[in-house]
């Protein structure tokens, strides 16, 4: 029998959406968190014994930026030191492993040139989150198993918490809603971050060869074309979600957006005024294209939630 698919994080927005696609191909374990609590490194110690993956997926994280502030100490053993134990288990275990991080490793600052950050330009992270991601990254990278790094940014979808789920919230019980307009990035649907990743395993065979995965071992960023502010892409929301048969918003209401700046909310963690993302180096290892921002939410809003 094929060793499994571990895959950390399976509950996520990601996550979920990776467990259907990588399971129509491969067995896929995916442990929640009562069974393994990344907290706890130990858990995950003795569930990679048992459970002899042939790849190991994380796409688990301490995602909630600003709570991270407050709890460093768990968002740098999650988004931290787990990674580094999987590069580990994997480095020891000859296997692949993929891992997702973000665009908050950025500090934003690119002045009068605001082109998309490539691969290869210095993170510099403004809050713990992103150090905590960064460092994360770091250890993979020196540890160096067979391994893909994705980054994304401005994750959404129909299910889990993110900025749409929260807009549509709102948007059912206030008139007015205040959004940032002064922070700049790529939203990225969370099913077509998944469909690229399968897409791209299932083309390197990654449970069976992680010599095709060493080929290519990386930090890839995988976000959609474009950029717009939060306020944009709330805007975009809000004319579109009306029609979309899976958006619960309360017909007849219209309520109005306001644009403010950063320093007007009070955001517990600093956050970069620009990090959209380009996902050339991508494109041209693995011949996928991620669809501009505009479309990804259009499909997502016609799209039955996985
Ligand atoms: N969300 C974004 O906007 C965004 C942007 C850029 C990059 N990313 C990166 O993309 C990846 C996936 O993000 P996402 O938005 O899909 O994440 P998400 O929806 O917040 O899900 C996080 C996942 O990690 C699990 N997790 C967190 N702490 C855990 C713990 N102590 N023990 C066990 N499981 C734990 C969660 O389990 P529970 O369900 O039990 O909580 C959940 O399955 C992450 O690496 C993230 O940093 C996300």
């Amino acid at each position: 029998m094929e060793r499994p698919i571990v895959l950390f994080g399976g509950t996520g927005q990601i996550g979920r959406e990776l467990r259907l696609q990588l399971g129509a191909w491969w067995p896929v374990l995916a442990p929640p968190r009562d069974q393994v609590n990344l907290a706890r490194p130990e858990e995950v110690t003795t569930y990679l014994r048992l459970a002899r993956p042939s790849l190991i997926v994380n796409a688990s994280a301490f995602t909630d930026v600003d709570a991270a502030e407050a709890d460093a100490t768990t968002a740098m053993t999650v988004n931290g030191h787990i990674p580094l134990m999987l590069a580990e288990e994997a480095f020891d275990r000859n296997i692949g492993l993929v891992h997702f991080s973000t665009d908050l490793v950025f500090d934003g600052r690119r002045g009068a040139d605001p082109a998309p950050y490539r691969e290869g330009d210095a993170p510099n992270p403004l809050n713990v989150y992103g150090r905590s991601m960064l460092r994360g990254e770091s250890a993979i990278a020196y540890t160096d198993p067979p391994h893909l790094i994705f980054r994304t940014s401005r994750v959404f979808g129909l299910r889990g918490s993110n900025f749409l789920m929260d807009l549509v919230a709102l948007a059912g019980s206030h008139d007015d809603i205040n959004v940032v307009d002064d922070q700049i990035g790529s939203p990225t649907w969370s099913r077509a971050v998944a469909i690229a990743v399968n897409s791209i395993l299932k083309d390197l065979d990654a449970p069976r060869s992680p010599i095709a995965m060493r080929e290519r071992s990386g930090i890839y960023h995988l976000a959609a074309a474009g950029a717009v502010s939060w306020y944009g892409f709330a805007e975009l929301v809000l004319s579109q979600a009306p029609a979309s048969p899976y958006v619960d918003l309360a017909s007849g209401r219209h309520p109005v957006l306001r644009a403010i700046s950063s320093d007007s909310y009070p955001f517990r963690a600093a956050r970069p005024t620009y990090t959209a993302l380009s996902s050339r180096s991508a494109a041209d290892a693995f011949g996928i294209d991620l669809p501009p921002w505009e479309q990804q939410l259009q499909s997502c809003l016609q799209a039955q939630p996985a």
